[in-house]
């Protein structure tokens, strides 16, 4: 069985640095990390992560569960959180609910199995008990993006209502009076804080809350151009509409497309999230900004202060949103 000085002989660095190099503890130029590897293949040689966890208690990993990563706001969330702990010198495991709490409780349970120093956990909807017992026992949780009303546990959120409240009062500032929203699942905090937001936003213009407008979309595209098929059957038609989610905007896009209405000339759209292809859509989205790097760097922050100190008190980050105005959207004439 190789050694670890044999591979560092080979790639003509100290045993230190391959330590570096297979636990992450230390940033490695990719030049050294590549020879390091590359020794290690020629080698055949396998480090004993089970001894090294055991002598040491911890992992170095992290564990993220998602409900969709085929969503990019999950997907850019991931990416950044696992950009920044792998600078951090932690490895990152992730499991994809897809927005199912049976297989959400599984990933939970094979995450603790191989024992995760920590859990970033994006939940399906407000249900704790998974996570429960695991806070209690004194696994470090960060629950990013839906609040979990019954767990004290350290959370990063955005401020939802606010950017329900953005949107909608920037499509009344256009001169819209007749505004439709495409929600999200009711259940999930983020969608019904909101709608919350455009509810406000129309009551405190005057304006009427016609509860025709609000139709119900699930965070797909598919979601999206089917409620944006139903909003164009009403009449008088919507001048406008705020979808909950970018990857419903651009669902409904393809449906004012197909009723011939250009966007912005003869209708304009507003999203969420400001996912990478919000700027690449056609037209580009105007939308609400969630800062997915910002959410991931204050995530891995609170749960490496947990590790550190399991006895700090739980706590609540809410990061603000903005508009981002693009050419999606324009004032009435
Ligand atoms: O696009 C997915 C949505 O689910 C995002 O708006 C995010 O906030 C999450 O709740």
């Amino acid at each position: 069985m190789p050694t670890i000085h044999q591979v560092a002989e080979r790639a003509g660095v100290s045993s230190t640095t391959v330590s570096h190099v297979i636990n992450n503890t230390r940033y490695v130029s990719p030049e050294t990390r590549e020879r390091v590897l590359r020794a290690m293949e020629e080698l055949n040689y396998r480090p004993n992560v089970l001894a090294r966890s055991l002598r040491r208690g911890e992992t170095r990993t992290l564990g993220l569960i998602l409900p969709d990563s085929a969503n990019p706001f999950f997907a850019e969330v991931a990416r950044a959180l696992e950009f920044a702990a792998f600078r951090a010198g932690y490895n990152v495991i992730f499991g994809n609910s897809e927005n199912d709490l049976e297989k959400e409780q599984v990933y939970v349970d094979v995450l603790v199995t191989k024992q995760v120093d920590g859990l970033i956990f994006m939940a399906t909807g407000d249900r704790s008990q998974s996570l429960e017992t695991l806070v209690r026992g004194g696994l470090p949780v960060v629950v990013v993006d839906r609040q979990l009303s019954a767990l004290e546990v350290d959370t990063v959120l955005t401020d939802n209502l606010q950017g329900g409240l953005l949107a909608t009062r920037y499509l009344i500032a256009g001169g819209h009076r007749r505004i439709g929203c495409i929600t999200g699942p009711s259940h999930l905090t983020p969608s019904a804080q909101r709608v919350i937001g455009y509810r406000q936003a129309l009551q405190e213009a005057g304006l009427e809350v016609d509860e025709a407008l609000m139709v119900r979309g699930d965070f797909h595209p598919r979601s999206g151009y089917e409620a944006a098929r139903r909003l164009l059957e009403l009449r008088p038609l919507p001048t406008a509409l705020f979808a909950c989610n970018d990857m419903m905007a651009i669902g409904a896009l393809r449906a004012l497309a197909e009723a011939g209405l250009r966007v912005p000339e003869d209708f304009s759209i507003v999203g969420y999230d400001d996912i990478e292809l919000a700027s690449y859509a056609a037209p580009p989205l105007t939308t609400i900004r969630q800062d997915k790097v910002a959410i991931a760097e204050s995530a891995l922050r609170l749960a490496l202060e947990r590790i550190a100190q399991p006895e700090l008190p739980a706590r609540c980050e809410t990061l603000p949103v903005e508009l981002v105005e693009r050419q999606s959207t324009r004032r009435m004439a």
